[in-house]
């Protein structure tokens, strides 16, 4: 005989409270970004931040609800003083640059060390979800970063990386999205990032390499050879080159590109070395 129990409850989840702060140079578009998600439109009009804009949302993931309290801070150096207390109990950073600005990019490790000094050593940021916005990709005229360069930047440090454009919406949801989830999956995974996130598929040695090789100024410096190495030597650089970015082997963004600029660089060597 089946025992007469009642049907079991389904707890509903509890909801969550979160912070979240936005980072990055002044006129990237850190509140067009929050804006554009917020309240579904655009200001093409730049209004400067003044310290802090301070806002608050609530958003479904999963079955749970989650109040996100969004600070959104101002990038001018001139509001470090007021933004500097504003980094502890942070779970989330949406980082941005502007795709057209090499500085804004250039930045970012700055803003890094920013948050480190104020966090100071106590702080920890490896539970914090970090999402780094190449901005504004709808200016293609502009473009100066590259979307290799940027993903590359994100992915070694272990951070979600999107292309948005806060003007045209592109990626703005997606983002926002996949943030609030990895958000929670970091909450309920005890504040450690899920191990599948914590590190780059790729190593550190393969993304100083394709660095490198993107700022060579010539296809020596390319190759890591002086200027008139022998056959053997360019032959030699390459291999361990080839070895370290085939394609076969390394998923870094933007390491196809620099595989195939080594094998250029190659070619055009041994043209003329005797
Ligand atoms: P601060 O508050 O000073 O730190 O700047 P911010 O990063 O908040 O920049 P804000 O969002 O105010 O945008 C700066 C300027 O860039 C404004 O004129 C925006 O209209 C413009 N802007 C922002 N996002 C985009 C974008 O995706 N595309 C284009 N074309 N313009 C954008
Ligand atoms: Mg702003």
């Amino acid at each position: 005989m089946e025992a007469n129990v009642p049907p079991k409850r389904k707890e509903p989840a509890k909801s969550l409270r979160i912070k979240v702060i936005s980072m990055g140079n002044a006129e990237v578009g850190k509140s067009c970004i929050i804006k554009r998600y917020c309240e579904k439109r655009f200001v093409s009009k730049y209004l400067a931040t003044i310290g802090i804009d301070y806002g608050v949302t609530k958003v479904q993931v999963r079955d749970r609800e989650i109040k996100v309290n969004i600070f959104d801070m101002a990038g001018h150096p001139f509001f470090y003083e007021v933004r500097n207390e504003f980094y502890k109990d942070t779970q989330g950073v949406i980082l941005v640059y502007d795709v057209g600005q090499k500085d804004s990019f250039d930045a970012l490790d700055s803003w890094l060390a920013e948050m480190k000094q104020e966090l100071g050593s106590h702080g920890n940021m490896d539970n914090i979800v970090f999402v780094v916005c190449a901005n504004k990709i709808d200016c293609t005229k502009h473009r100066c970063v590259d979307e290799s360069e940027g993903r590359l930047w994100a992915e070694s440090k272990g951070f979600l990386y999107f292309e948005t454009s806060a003007q045209t919406g592109e990626g703005i949801s997606e983002m926002f999205q996949t943030f609030y989830v990895s958000i929670v999956d970091l909450c309920e995974n005890g504040g450690k990032r899920p191990t599948a996130n914590n590190s780059a598929s790729f190593t550190k040695e393969q993304a100083d390499t394709i660095r490198r090789i993107r700022n060579s100024k010539d296809s020596w410096d390319m190759l890591g050879v002086r200027p008139g190495a022998s056959r053997e030597e360019v032959n030699k650089a390459y291999r361990k080159l080839a070895v370290l970015l085939h394609p076969d082997k390394c998923v870094a963004p933007g390491s196809e590109d620099a595989f195939k600029a080594v094998v250029n660089a190659r070619t055009a060597l041994l043209k003329n070395v005797k």
